[in-house]
């Protein structure tokens, strides 16, 4: 990494602010990507870089509150009008990018006017980013939120240095061709205003570049994209997680006290899993595999939990808010199946959980039941293997993860089989000691060796390398 300034794009900024008895203070914000920007390894000698993001937040707050707010970065938020967000936000990016790139085709909603929004909201952050930009600034934008973001970038900074990087899977072309043909050709040539465009995996570039060339016709050599006006490199960055933080957490104070507490509480068998509420972590499989357990076991009764976490997401979009509707009535109904009156099989929170909870919880539990029916990664999966200091617990990870590609040794599921799910909830609960160790030192030495930090200097050398080359005149 040299010493060019950085402007990162993503529709969340790192924190929101929170008001209690009339005393504002700062949130920080915890997602995957927060943390992985969060992560850079900048040489002292570099500019403090930019993060542009969408305010939750009123001007007004930001004004008052700003100085609150003082660390690495240097924030800017853009405040879009409500309408202008909705449409954006809960509309185009959650109710027709998400789920369609996610393959869940039939909970598209399309809207003209979500569209028409989504391209103001990414005008009014091209605005901002233009009015920031210095020549030699790299632009690193992120997520499905700004596809069309790196092409108008460039519209108006033709010789700026733009990554683009992923989230979340890039669909088969066959799901893609659902959009409007403008739609998608104004989306796909959205992003090759950018130099370099990274996915996750191998299989989420693949389908891009055959989307590029069966929508647009631009074919690509080597993942080299090159239409007229623009050369475009493609990359596959696999993301990683902070290991050392979840590693040396689980020896903590408060984490040892947690784990202390829930292993009191809860003597038996602990299965667990944490998810955002959304529909493509698979809850309602996961619950429809224990029961298929418990009926055909019933020798468990009484002698394991599932503690199920789900972190309020998205609750204004209907198929967010159905969905918890359904689990709720799902975790009623087994409890009330299998329930005796001192035992129940489930217990379920929906709400966030702290940091310490969640090592404590990852560190307590002996499964770790991880199913989305699709994941562009899956950070819980690593975070889960990275917590285990003592080199005991399964994972149960669903092979239509991002991250099943580097955790070969977890029990490989898939999540719509609740049959097999059940069977391998049985193999885990009796694994050996000896087994369990074997796969986590193998997964933990993986996940070790490719962390977030390693993951966020990977993508921005192979930025810069586009830059080099292009100054040159040399072929990417
Ligand atoms: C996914 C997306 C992120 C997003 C996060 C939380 O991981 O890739 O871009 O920030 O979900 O979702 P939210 O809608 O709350 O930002």
């Amino acid at each position: 990494m040299n010493d060019n300034r950085l402007i990162i794009i993503s529709y969340r900024l790192p924190f929101s602010f929170k008001t209690e008895n009339r005393v504002t203070s700062v949130k920080a914000s915890a997602g995957g990507l927060v943390t992985a920007v969060k992560s850079l390894d900048l040489p002292p000698s570099a500019p403090k870089p930019v993060w542009v993001g969408c305010a939750d937040f009123s001007q007004r707050v930001w004004e008052k509150h700003k100085h609150l707010v003082n660390d690495d970065f240097e924030y800017v938020p853009v405040f879009l009008d409500k309408t202008t967000n909705k449409g954006f936000y809960n509309g185009f990016a959650n109710s027709v990018l998400w789920p369609l790139f996610h393959y869940f085709p039939a909970y598209i909603d399309y809207h003209d006017d979500y569209l028409t929004a989504y391209k103001a909201a990414n005008q009014a952050v091209c605005d901002k980013v233009v009015e920031l930009l210095q020549p030699d600034d790299l632009v690193w934008v992120h997520d499905y939120h700004f596809l069309p973001l790196p092409m108008l970038i460039r519209q108006s900074q033709p010789s700026a240095t733009i990554g683009f990087f992923l989230h979340i899977p890039f669909p088969s072309y066959e799901l893609l061709r659902l959009l409007p043909g403008k739609c998608r050709s104004y989306l796909l040539n959205g992003l090759l205003g950018a130099n370099l465009v990274g996915f996750h995996t191998t299989d989420y570039r693949v389908h891009f570049l055959q989307s590029v060339r069966l929508s647009l016709g631009f074919s690509h050599r080597l993942g080299t994209i090159v239409t007229p006006q623009t050369k475009v490199q493609t990359g596959t960055f696999p993301i990683g997680i902070n290991y050392s933080l979840f590693h040396d957490a689980s020896a903590d104070e408060e984490v040892v006290q947690e784990r202390l507490d829930l292993k009191r509480s809860y003597p038996d068998k602990i299965i667990f899993s944490v998810d955002r509420l959304d529909y493509t972590k698979g809850v309602m499989q996961r619950l429809d595999a224990l029961e298929v357990l418990l009926k055909q076991h019933p020798d468990w009764i009484e002698k394991l939990v599932f503690i199920l976490v789900v972190v309020p997401s998205r609750d204004q979009i209907q198929t967010y808010w159905e969905r918890k509707q359904m689990i709720e009535q799902a975790v009623g109904r087994i409890n009330g199946q299998f329930g005796t009156l001192t035992w129940l099989p489930i217990v379920y929170r929906y709400s966030d959980v702290t940091f310490s909870q969640l090592v404590a919880l990852y560190t307590a539990c002996d499964i770790a039941l991880i199913t989305p029916v699709r994941d562009g990664m899956n950070l819980v999966a690593k975070e889960f293997v990275a917590s285990r200091q003592d080199q005991q617990g399964v994972l149960i990870l669903s092979e239509l993860t991002g991250a099943a590609n580097e955790l070969g040794e977890a029990l490989l599921v898939n999540p719509l089989d609740e049959y097999e799910v059940a069977d391998r909830l049985l193999y885990a609960l009796t694994m050996p000691p000896d087994e369990q160790r074997q796969r986590m030192i193998t997964m933990q030495a993986r996940i070790s060796g490719y962390d977030v930090r390693q993951w966020a200097n990977d993508f921005i050398d192979a930025l810069l390398t586009t830059q080099q080359a292009d100054q040159t005149g040399q072929a990417v």
